[in-house]
């Protein structure tokens, strides 16, 4: 862990929450990640099942399940976040329950779900995640799946860039609008076995944007895809060096 800075979350994000989605749409790594995490959800939820987005934001997740006919209960701290979720709730007409809930407080959640995400790192901003973990093992069915694409400690791409300029460590501080915001950074299988292991078995862990720098596939243009290709096989191999993991987790029985 590392990073403890201090700030409301909650705060943070809802300054930022109107510019969301368009900040994200202008970063193609941040594309192809989302791809990536669209193609693992529609492989593991189907129609009828129903869903939990711990850090839901603005929705783009539960949005994509949505379509797919998945229900999605959707929380997130921010109470902006939140709000632009409904707005495009009212736009899209999909059915999506969505509520200002901290994740730390699931319990208050009666529901049982068939799994539960979060994406984006919304898990390095929660200071106490074996306790989320353990009220998500409360909340989802044995069998089910719960799928945390969060930033990692150590990242290839960032590490040799480091080292190239002799400068820089990972693990600075994270800014949202400006605004510093407490994070910690997990080496993924550490955080598994810290945390979830007592009540999810590790199904699959691969890595995202090991060699996908933002710089580089910014700079390579056309190339762009033959990088992301590269990127998703390099990720199976090496699943705790990229800028973000994923991690596949079943709710023990
Ligand atoms: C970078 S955003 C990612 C949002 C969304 N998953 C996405 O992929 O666009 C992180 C989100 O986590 C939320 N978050 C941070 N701490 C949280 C907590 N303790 N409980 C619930 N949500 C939290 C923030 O408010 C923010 O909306």
């Amino acid at each position: 862990m590392a990073n403890l800075i201090s700030t409301d979350v909650a705060h943070v994000f809802d300054g930022v929450a109107a510019e969301y989605e368009a900040q994200l749409a202008r970063n193609p790594v941040a594309g192809y990640m989302r791809a990536e995490l669209h193609a693992h959800f529609a492989r593991t939820f189907h129609r009828g099942d129903h869903v939990l987005d711990f850090t839901a934001g603005t929705g783009i997740d539960a949005f994509f399940l949505a379509a797919r006919g998945v229900r999605v209960t959707a929380i997130d701290i921010s109470p902006a976040m939140i709000a632009e979720l409904r707005k495009n709730l009212v736009r899209r007409g999909l059915p999506i329950d969505a509520r200002v809930l901290a994740a730390e407080r699931l319990s208050e959640l009666e529901e049982r779900y068939d799994g539960a995400i979060s994406t984006f790192a919304g898990l390095n901003l929660i200071a106490d995640l074996p306790r989320v973990a353990e009220n998500l093992a409360r909340a989802v069915r044995p069998g089910g799946c719960v799928i945390l694409h969060g930033l990692n400690q150590f990242c290839l791409w960032q590490a040799t860039a480091s080292a190239l300029r002799h400068r820089g460590e990972r693990g600075g501080a994270l800014r949202v609008g400006g605004k510093r915001v407490a994070h910690f950074l997990y080496d993924p299988f550490a955080l598994w076995r810290a945390a979830f292991a007592p009540h999810f078995k590790l199904r699959q862990a691969y890595g995202l944007s090991i060699l996908a720098a933002p710089a580089l596939v910014k700079r390579a243009g056309r190339l762009a895809p033959a990088i992301f290709w590269a990127d998703r096989i390099v990720g199976r191999m090496l699943p705790a060096a990229g800028d973000f993991f994923v991690l596949d987790l079943e709710r023990r029985a």
